[in-house]
This record gives structure tokens, C-alpha cells and sequence, in this order.
């Protein structure tokens, strides 16, 4: 740790350097830690338990909100992980809130999307599961009869005060959020296609398509599983090829999350407010113009996103491609070839003298 402060002249006590760890793939493997990746990351407190490296998860994985994955990080890694230190695919959905407070909006994916959007102050927004119980007793939708378990969820969800359920019918859906990896594609991508081609009333073909924000566009990831599992950007590739079909212009949609720069870029100012929060200092961006470290890594596993991100966002991130996720070469990767190629997390520091792993 002393030898990683050695980065060369830097203000008296602060770190010249910052880590963004990829999560899936890196650090996880589904739920189960990879390899010594709870002791790399124990590395990076002090021995009073105090962070001493300012280091973020930069995931483009998701589904709660940052403070539950903290907590959650924090049970699975045994380190203490502040909600600040997670960056997760959708968080950037907070830029979206001014535009679409009080609209219904609809929350699709695995997990808890609808409390996430709630918490960054969407007002009005729905799971898609929530959602297409609204319209369980119109026949016509009768594949969602499976879900009428939701019913139940919808008589509780706060939702209901505020807005009442058979309101949804009449309210146009403003714009649907695919906030994590979505489990059931065929009633999602039925459910999307109703919203999307009728201008967001399901089964009156009037307005204009509502939009579509994806968390990611990952096409494959890395679970416990042997090989890739498909990701986000597969789903949006199959909702896009049959919306395509079924109506007279394309989809249109944007996409967050890795390898985009401005989510690097974002998580720099997130490190420097994390070290002047450590050094009980005041980061202000505007005046900081100098990027106060003098190097970032980026730890991922995925060539075309982790990498490709850091060599794209420039100095000072400094890319480390591991082999214990989605990149399973010998060399480097052809196309998105990273500053540094390691085994695994934990075996970092034999190849990077300054980083103290
Ligand atoms: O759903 C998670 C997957 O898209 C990739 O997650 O942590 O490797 O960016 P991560
Ligand atoms: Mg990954």
C-alpha cells in the first residue's frame, strides 16, 4: 500500500490512483466470489477497517437500488461497501427524472426495477409485471394470465394509493426503462410491443412510439455457468427485430452503461468525491478541472465493454483485462487489446508493481 503512494509527487496524504472493479465476471461469478477476490478487496482497507484506496464498482449489472447491492456486496465480499461505491447499468436513469417524474412510466428486469426507479423519484412507475396484471381480465392478453399472482402485489405496491390501477388503462405509458436483464422475454417483448406501437395504450393504435432507455447493450456476460449467458443488448436485438416487423418505423431507444465514456467519466468524479470524503476534503468538480489522479484501472472481463471503455475514455484510465470472465484468450484480446491481461484479480500485483493487490 506504502509503494502504491509512490506514484510520484501528489498532494500530501492523497491517493494518485483509483480502481473500478467490473463486478460480473471480475469479482462475482452469480453470487459466488471469484477466486481471492474478497481478500484483493480487503487489501484496500486499512487495518482499521477505514477504506484507504478509493476503489467504485463500475457494473453494467443491476436491478436494486445501489444501497441494497451495497449491503449485499458488503455480506457476499465481507468488505464495507458504501452505496456510493456502487455503479450499477442503470444508474445513470437519475439523469431522466425531471423528464419523466410524473409520467407512468414502466420498469422492466429481474430484481426490484420499479422500487429502483422509485427511489431515483419517478413518481409513477410500474414493473412490467405490475403492469400486465392491470390487464388481466381483458381477454385478448390472456397469455399474462400467469401473472394474476401479481394482482396481489398490486393491491399492496404503494403504487395503488397514489395512482389508482384502472387508471393505468387510460394513462399512456411515456416511456419504459429496461432497468436489468429481463427474465421472461416473451410476455416482456409482447407487453413492450403493445406499449411501443400504440403510442403507450395497449390496444388503441394512435401517438407517437414512446422511448426506450436500455441500463446496457451487453450482448453476452459471465455467470458461474461455463459459457457467456445472454445479456441485455441480446433481448434489446430481439425486441428491436420484431418490433421492426410488426411496425412501419424502427425502434428507437438509447443505451447506458459500459463501454459509453461518460460513464468513466462519471465514475472519476465519483472516486474524487470518495477520496476528498476520505481526507476530509472538499471535491468540487467545477473547480477541480485536473483529473487528481494520476492513474484509474479498470478491471474488467469483457474486451468489448470494460476495455474498450477505458481505451475510449483515455487518460488516466489504465485498462486490466482478467481471464476469469467473458475473455478467455491466451494473449491479449485482437480488437479491444488492454494495457494489462491477468490471470485473475488477486494475481494483479506480480504484474503491476505499483498496485498493491
Ligand atoms: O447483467 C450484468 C451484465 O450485463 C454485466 O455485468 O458487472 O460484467 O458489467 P458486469
Ligand atoms: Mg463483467
Amino acid at each position: 500500500l506504502s509503494r502504491a503512494f509512490s506514484h510520484g509527487p501528489q498532494r500530501p496524504g492523497r491517493p494518485s490512483f483509483g480502481i473500478a472493479f467490473d463486478i460480473d465476471g471480475v469479482i462475482l461469478l452469480g453470487n459466488s466470489p471469484v477466486g481471492g477476490s474478497p481478500g484483493a478487496l480487503r487489501k484496500l482497507y486499512g487495518a482499521d477497517g477505514g477504506l484507504k484506496i478509493p476503489y467504485v464498482f463500475l457494473t453494467n449489472g443491476g436491478g436494486f437500488p445501489e444501497a441494497k447491492r451495497a449491503f449485499e456486496l458488503s455480506q457476499l465480499l465481507g468488505v464495507n461497501v458504501s452505496p456510493s461505491q456502487v455503479l450499477q447499468g442503470h444508474s445513470p436513469f437519475k439523469q431522466l427524472v425531471k423528464r419523466f417524474e410524473n409520467d407512468l412510466v414502466v420498469a422492466v428486469g429481474k430484481g426490484e426495477p420499479a422500487a429502483v426507479m422509485s427511489e431515483y423519484g419517478f413518481r409513477h412507475a410500474l414493473s412490467i409485471d405490475e403492469y400486465a396484471s392491470c390487464f388481466e381480465n381483458i381477454d385478448p392478453l390472456a397469455p399474462y394470465k400467469k401473472w394474476t399472482s401479481n394482482l396481489a402485489t398490486m393491491q399492496n405496491s404503494k403504487f395503488n394509493e397514489s395512482f389508482p390501477r384502472n387508471d393505468v388503462l387510460s394513462k399512456r405509458v411515456q416511456a419504459a426503462f429496461i432497468v436489468s436483464d429481463p427474465v421472461d422475454w416473451s410476455r416482456d417483448i409482447q407487453v413492450l410491443c403493445d406499449i411501443l406501437k400504440t403510442g403507450g395504450l395497449p390496444g388503441r393504435n394512435v401517438g407517437p412510439q414512446p422511448h426506450i432507455y436500455f441500463a446496457n447493450d451487453d450482448l453476452e456476460y459471465q455467470t458461474k455457468f461455463p459459457s457467456e449467458r445472454l445479456g441485455m443488448g441480446a433481448f434489446r436485438i430481439a425486441l428491436e427485430s420484431i418490433f421492426n416487423r410488426i411496425h412501419p418505423h424502427c425502434l428507437e431507444y438509447t443505451c447506458f452503461g459500459k463501454p459509453h465514456p461518460s460513464v468513466f467519466k462519471n465514475a472519476e468524479i465519483v472516486l474524487q468525491k470518495l477520496v476528498a470524503s476520505l481526507y476530509d476534503d472538499f471535491y468540487d468538480k467545477n473547480h477541480d478541472k485536473t483529473s487528481s489522479f494520476k492513474t484509474l484501472y479498470m478491471i474488467g472481463d469483457n474486451p468489448a465493454v470494460d476495455i474498450r471503455g477505458a481505451r475510449q475514455t483515455g487518460h488516466p484510465w489504465f485498462s486490466i483485462l482478467t481471464r476469469t470472465g467473458v475473455f478467455k484468450g491466451k494473449e491479449n484480446h485482437d480488437k479491444f487489446s488492454a494495457d494489462l491481461v491477468i490471470p485473475c484479480l488477486e494475481k494483479s500485483h506480480k504484474y503491476v508493481n505499483l498496485f498493491p493487490l
